[in-house]
């Protein structure tokens, strides 16, 4: 088969899904587990979230008619929402706590609409923008980028992100 960027970004959609379903099940006293799985959240999430914010937005916006434009807008605003609220928030809160869940359980959900609002239209509307050669090769410079050390430089930047106030504290 081909390859696919838009298939790379489905299963890493998937990936992501499986780990906030293993966070859902884990208890208050499972401190380690849900430290390592808020690390897999983040080593998922982050890469997956900068390049498309860096590369496949771009290029899918100076395509987009109108509606693509909404949407493109709509995605956007869904990044920030998690990169300066919900994620913060939840790594702001011990991991033995019933606030973490209830936060790790928000993230889950926004991650989950996101994912599925590009997966229904942003992708879809992709696949009529983007040849088949230009999707392929969006996957191997999607798996180059992972490698470089700008991602590196993202990823650091995104983990250290100081957390403010959680709301209503
Ligand atoms: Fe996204
Ligand atoms: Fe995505």
């Amino acid at each position: 088969m081909p390859r696919d960027i838009l298939q790379t970004l489905k299963s890493e959609h998937d990936d992501l899904r499986k780990l906030f379903k293993d966070m859902e099940g884990t208890t208050d006293r499972a401190r380690k587990t849900r430290g390592e799985i808020l690390k897999d959240i983040e080593a998922g999430l982050i890469p997956h979230a900068k390049w498309e914010e860096l590369v496949f937005y771009p290029a899918f916006k100076q395509r987009a008619d109108r509606e693509g434009l909404k949407t493109h807008a709509e995605a956007v605003q869904e990044h920030r929402a998690v990169e300066l609220t919900v994620l913060p928030d939840l790594k702001g809160k011990p991991t033995d706590s019933v606030e973490f869940a209830g936060s790790a359980k928000v993230l889950g959900e926004f991650v989950d609409h996101h994912a599925g609002e590009e997966e229904k239209t942003m992708f879809k509307m992709a696949r009529k923008l983007f040849s088949a050669e230009e999707l392929a090769e969006f996957d191997e410079q999607y798996e180059t980028w992972k490698t470089t050390p700008e991602a590196a430089r993202e990823m650091t930047k995104a983990l250290k992100q100081p957390s403010p106030a959680p709301v209503g504290q």
